[in-house]
């Protein structure tokens, strides 16, 4: 009979211990549930930001050569007709027949090169295209300018379903490692090389450059002091794809991304 206390006394106290022990659990699991939410939370909304970013700097980029375009190619295709309009002699016709039909073979090719540039600006157009429709775009433009030799070598074919936010980012980095060739390389071939795998797509881009020595330069900062080689590190990490740079000193540069594909 004298047990009887001491098995109650124990039994609340295995009891009272067991609800001890259940509520911690169940309150440190749902601390490090909130925890893990807003941490799935915050990343999310790094990574609307920085797309948000990277498609306001796109639009930028893009801005950008289209106005050049405009400029350099456009109006000179103006300025040609208006030199062909004002240097006729309406008594000698056989010079202004040639003129005429020059001028107006000239506003065909402007109407059609105005119409081209619409389509780009429309960002719609934009998201529908494929990767390596917009690499060649985006080279097409560097070969216009004059200074350097673009080659595109595209393997396999893109999966309708490729993440349109994934492909905004790596057409961001592409224009970046294409803008440091431009500013920094005084290269005179740019090679991007596009290939499709079921797993993954590995994109490289290289110029014959000058290069530089990477061991001066932090790759996980960026080179140097600009936020351009930090960004597209970074922004690689964002889509969870793997990024490098690599240089030589007057062995030109290579950008090399690979993006890993669900299955
Ligand atoms: N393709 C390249 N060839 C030679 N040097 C390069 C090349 N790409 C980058 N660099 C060097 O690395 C430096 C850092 O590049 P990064 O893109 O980070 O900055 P930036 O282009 O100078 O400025 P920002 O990108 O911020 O406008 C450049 O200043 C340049 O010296
Ligand atoms: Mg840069």
């Amino acid at each position: 009979m004298s047990d009887i206390p001491i098995i109650i006394t124990t039994g609340t106290f295995i009891f009272l211990l067991t609800a001890g022990f259940i509520t911690f659990f169940f309150y440190s699991y749902q601390q490090r549930l909130t925890a893990h939410l807003k941490e799935k939370e915050e990343l999310k909304i790094i990574f609307q930001n920085e797309k948000l970013k990277a498609q306001l700097e796109m639009q930028e980029q893009t801005f950008h050569s289209i106005s050049q375009e405009i400029h350099d190619n456009i109006g000179q295709i103006l300025s040609l007709i208006r030199l062909n309009i004002s240097t006729i002699k309406p008594d000698d016709y056989a010079s202004t027949e040639q003129k005429i039909s020059i001028s107006k073979e000239l506003l065909d090719q402007a109407i059609e090169d105005l119409r081209d540039l619409s389509k780009r600006l429309n960002t719609e157009f934009v998201n529908q295209q494929s990767l390596s429709a917009l690499l060649q775009f985006q080279l097409s433009l560097i070969q216009k300018a004059g200074y350097h030799h673009t080659t595109l070598e595209v393997h396999g074919e893109e999966e309708a379903n490729l993440d349109p936010e994934k492909k905004l980012i790596i057409f961001r980095i592409a224009q970046e490692a294409l803008n440091n060739v431009i500013k920094h390389a005084a290269a005179q071939n740019i090679a991007v090389a596009l290939v499709y795998l079921s797993d993954k797509i590995i994109l490289s881009i290289k110029d014959d450059g000058r290069g530089l020595n990477p061991s001066k330069h932090s790759l996980i900062t960026g080179w140097a002091n600009g936020v351009g080689t930090y960004n597209m590190y970074y922004r690689a990490h964002l889509i969870g794809a793997e990024f490098s740079l690599q240089s030589h000193p007057g062995e030109g540069t290579l950008a090399h991304l690979i993006l890993p594909l669900a299955s």
